[in-house]
């Protein structure tokens, strides 16, 4: 899938700025502050409804505006239709996503249409931080190549909220006149002024509770069933990509074997319909649940060691980069499908070789990818029919001077310029038709105004 067109309204300091990407290489250049990285922002938030840069939305707002709108016309592998994605975040209120005019309510149907890799400085933290960060990876990668996971994935988060709210309903309030202290490990219930334990509660049918506990049972089977579901498609999924990944690992750092293993998010071999028994009284202090796949970590690890915790800061970019490839080319393997590679500032990011080896596995893969760079002196991919070059300033697309040539050969007017010093089609296009760009932009505009229905996100 690519982007073939690209509308920004009011993002960050990009007041008004449509693209026409190619299929192949987009380069976007421009100095400090120009909007580089707000691009790359405008098209992850296309595809996930969230900044890889803040959790506060406001802040991408285009300062003094009321909302930001964004826009993209998408070409879909194996569909004859483009699909049109709109999305309006006012300051206050709930988001608008538009998929061909329709409005949509569930994040995850956004998703289903935009599927990017973002590569940018902070993707160390894959390595580094949560392992929630490692867990949406593995998950990317399940989500896009096994229809099943998406069902299994939304009922598993709807199970755990509802055991975990169940958890905090079954807390016994503390009763003033009574001296026992309920948050203690005891495993105490309170019925009148009896101390019980939760396992006669639970003997008794949960009737202490209004059924609670008979409740509960059911969301820790269904927490089970699912959890034991969900961690068999990762570890599928983390075989096969096992292959392509010690393989692209073996370019990026040819001097380590890194050992990459699923951590379920229980002990192995432990039942756990019986671990979540077992810990009912934990779970309840905290009120969530400790055991289950919501807990799953990816462990990659050097001679038994976390890679995260020994590995230079220039090694675990390359690391980062190569998982990220290893996912966009099991997703090309598996299901023939293409994503958007999202490449934040690459020149601070790799080294000569390790900038060539990205480019010419990206090329190989024929994923749609958006660069940014302060410098357009970059390493194209030797088919430079396959690229484009944006240049910004302030916020705005530079217009570039048309290409004299008179002799050269002719290309596929999608897919020009194919220098770095050549002019970008889309970019003369919004120059020598104002017209056109601000009946694009009123139009943007209008479908903002007639956001009337906010959808639930
Ligand atoms: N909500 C906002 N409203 C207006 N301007 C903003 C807003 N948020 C950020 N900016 C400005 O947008 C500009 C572009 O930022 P961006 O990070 O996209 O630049 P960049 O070209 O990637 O720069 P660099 O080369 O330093 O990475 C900056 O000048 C920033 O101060
Ligand atoms: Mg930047």
């Amino acid at each position: 899938m690519y982007i073939k067109r690209l509308l920004i309204t009011d993002f960050r300091n990009l007041e008004y700025v449509e693209l026409e990407p190619c299929s192949g290489f987009n380069f976007i250049c421009g100095p400090n502050g120009s909007g580089k990285t707000s691009i790359i922002e405008a098209i992850h938030y296309l595809s996930l409804a969230r900044s890889f840069r803040t959790s506060t939305y406001q802040y991408l707002i285009k300062q003094g505006q009321p909302h930001f709108t964004l826009f993209a016309q998408v070409q879909e592998d194996g569909s004859e239709v483009d699909t049109s994605i709109g999305l309006l975040r006012p300051r206050n209120g709930e988001p608008l996503i538009k998929i061909n005019s329709d409005p949509i309510t569930r994040m995850v149907d956004l998703i289903d249409h935009i599927y990017v890799q973002i590569i940018h400085p902070q993707g160390v933290d894959l390595l580094t931080k949560s392992a929630e960060m490692r867990r949406a990876f593995i998950d990317w990668g399940v989500y896009y190549t096994d229809p099943e996971f998406k069902q299994l994935w939304l009922q598993y988060r709807k199970t755990l909220k509802q055991r975990n709210s169940l958890l905090r309903r079954l807390t016994p309030k503390r009763r003033p006149d009574c001296a026992s202290d309920y948050s203690s490990s005891a495993l105490t219930a309170l019925q009148g002024d009896a101390l019980l334990t939760l396992h006669d509660a639970w003997a008794q049918g949960g009737s202490v509770f209004g059924g609670g506990f008979t409740e509960l049972s059911v969301w820790d089977e269904a927490v089970a069933r699912l959890s034991e579901q969900i961690t068999h498609k990762r570890l599928a999924y983390l075989e096969r990509l096992q292959v392509i990944l010690q393989e692209i690992v073996g370019q990026f750092l040819p001097d380590f074997r890194l050992k990459f293993e699923l951590n379920q998010g229980w002990d192995k071999g432990q039942d756990l319909r019986h671990l979540l028994a077992q810990n009912l009284e934990k779970d309840r202090g905290l009120g969530y649940t400790l055991y289950g796949c919501h807990r799953a970590d990816l462990k990659i690890k050097n001679n038994n060691i976390s890679a995260g915790a020994t590995l230079s800061r220039g090694q675990l970019k390359m690391l980062v980069y190569a998982m990220r490839l290893a996912q966009g080319m099991l997703l090309r393997q598996l299901t023939n499908r293409t994503c958007i590679y999202l490449i934040d500032d690459l020149n601070s990011e790799l080294d000569e070789r390790a900038q060539r080896i990205l480019l010419d596995t990206l090329v190989q893969c024929e994923h749609q990818v958006f660069i940014s760079n302060i410098q357009q002196e970059l390493h194209f991919p030797s088919d430079q029919s396959k690229c484009k070059v944006f240049t910004l300033d302030r916020g705005k697309l530079v217009p570039h001077a048309p290409a004299p040539a008179p002799d050269a050969p002719a290309q596929d007017a999608s897919a020009t310029p194919n220098a770095p010093t050549a002019p970008a089609a889309s970019v003369e296009a919004a120059a020598s038709a104002p017209e056109e760009a601000t009946v694009a932009r009123a139009a943007a505009r209008a479908e903002g105004a007639a956001a009337q229905e906010p959808a639930a996100v």
